[in-house]
């Protein structure tokens, strides 16, 4: 149950990783199109990485068979890659882990596949600025609960809901440690924040209800309604000089 607080020396660690995963999120950005498939997307990925002296820390972890997580529309994560090609209109979220030198940093994004409806650049707009009110709130001397509600109450207003069965995380030199960041919360409750926390924010929206089931993979989740969601993860560093998105690239 113990957190590890993280010293600068770690977090400068954790942070070249971080680098990293920004540098390929931002070349994806550029790079995802209609007829691009997740499978490609996997691959390049998992070049990116290695051809910078990381590695892609999801491959093998519990199994999972890829670099990257592929969740497209309905699918809200752990997708597995494939040779579909994405559509016009389509959105995908790439989920993706570095590990450089031991050190880990996890970031996912979702990306909207040539021009989508606007009910769907809303999902992605309010996805994208709940993530930003969580880290907003990720300063010491708040609590756990701080972050959460600042997430859910953002989608919330926005009349989406908040998929809580999956969960931010510390992270370090294992991709998963203490503590859970839940996306939902009530202000002042939950553990204190301290400062050489290292955790991910990575709220999962959807435009309906929050319902998941896993599909036969194991992995995949997706809603139950069909509604389509948006994930968008940040790694933050939480210091004396508020909180440092270590995997910033935008
Ligand atoms: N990157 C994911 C997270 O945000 C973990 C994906 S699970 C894996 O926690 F096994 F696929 F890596
Ligand atoms: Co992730």
């Amino acid at each position: 149950m113990a957190v590890e607080l993280k010293t600068k020396e770690h977090i400068r660690g954790i942070r070249k990783a971080g680098r990293i995963v920004a540098a390929c999120h931002k070349a994806l950005s550029k790079r995802i199109a209609p007829g691009v498939t997740t499978q490609e997307i996997d691959r390049f990925v998992e070049r990116f990485m290695l051809d910078r002296g990381a590695t892609p820390a999801q491959k093998g972890y519990k199994g999972y068979p890829f670099a990257t997580c592929a969740s497209v529309n309905e699918v809200v994560c752990h997708g597995f890659p494939d040779s579909e090609p994405l559509e016009t209109g389509d959105i995908v979220t790439i989920d993706m882990v570095a590990d450089v030198d031991g050190w880990k940093a996890d970031s996912a994004w979702t990306y909207a596949i040539g021009k989508t409806t606007s009910a769907t650049e809303k999902l992605l707009l309010v996805a994208e600025q709940a993530l930003l009110d969580g880290i907003k709130h990720a300063v010491i001397g708040n609590r756990m609960g701080d972050i959460g509600y600042a997430v859910q109450a953002r989608a919330e207003r926005a009349g989406f809901e908040v998929v809580t069965a999956f969960v931010g995380h510390g992270i370090g030199r294992n991709m998963h440690e203490f503590p859970d960041v839940l996306h939902q919360g009530i202000p002042g409750q939950g553990i204190p924040l301290e400062e050489g926390m290292v955790i991910t924010i990575e709220p999962i929206i959807t435009a309906g209800r929050a319902d998941v089931y896993f599909t036969q993979d194991g992995w995949a989740a997706r809603t139950r309604d069909g509604a389509w969601s948006a994930q968008f993860e940040h790694t933050v560093a939480i210091t004396k000089d508020g909180p440092i998105i270590l995997t910033r690239w935008d």
